[in-house]
């Protein structure tokens, strides 16, 4: 993955623990780069390894840690750094949502060697919609839970995430009831 997300790891760990523990987490994953470059493409075992490291150093659930850095990539990464992209996604979390299929050719214009994920979204009503989350990825839906709860924190709305289909119990893709 492109090193903009390492270093999103790396915000989330220095902002809230201090220096030193990120010093830590690199150290533990075994990763040896000093200093990653957001638009360079690296190994994903290395976000892997960083997130991995980062649960056992803090002392908390892998779990945690992703749904941390999916609203911390939101609202930092995302709202910080790429604030007109976010801003054109909607006026409201429905509608940043409906769009969210075609965020990532947008990301693309950036990210040109993205490998990005893929969304769907079906059951629109006045407060609630499915997300479909297809990824060639494993391992990441609690990241996308994160994702989800930071776009409602962004909106200041209420959102609350259930994940009503996951490919741990089988099923070929997650699918996330997203109601606010
Ligand atoms: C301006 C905001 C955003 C930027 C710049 C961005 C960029 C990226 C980048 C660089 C990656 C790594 C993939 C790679 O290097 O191959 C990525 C992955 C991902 N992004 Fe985004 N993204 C943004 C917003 C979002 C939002 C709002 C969502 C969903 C709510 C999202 C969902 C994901 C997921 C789930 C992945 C993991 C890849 C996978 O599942 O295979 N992103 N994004």
């Amino acid at each position: 993955m492109y090193g903009i997300v390492n270093k999103a790891i790396q915000g989330l760990v220095t902002e809230n623990f201090g220096k030193e523990s990120w010093e830590k987490v690199k150290q533990k994953s075994g990763v040896e780069i000093d200093s990653f470059l957001s638009h360079e493409p690296y190994p994903d075992e290395y976000t892997f390894q960083l997130a991995g490291a980062a649960a056992e150093v803090l002392n908390m659930p892998l779990k945690d840690v992703l749904i941390a850095f999916g609203e911390y990539w939101v609202l930092k990464t995302g709202m910080q750094h790429y604030g007109s992209l976010m801003q054109a996604g909607g006026n409201n979390l429905k509608e940043f949502l409906i769009n969210l299929p075609a965020f990532h050719s947008r990301v693309m214009l950036i990210y040109p060697n993205l490998t990005p994920p893929e969304f769907k979204i079906t059951n629109i009503d006045d407060n609630s919609l499915h997300v479909h989350y297809f990824s060639q990825r494993q391992g990441l839906k609690d990241f996308v839970v994160g994702l989800l709860q930071g776009l409602g924190k962004m909106y200041q709305v209420n959102a609350q995430i259930l994940i009503s289909q996951t490919t741990e119990n089988g099923a070929d893709h997650d699918v996330f009831i997203v109601k606010w």
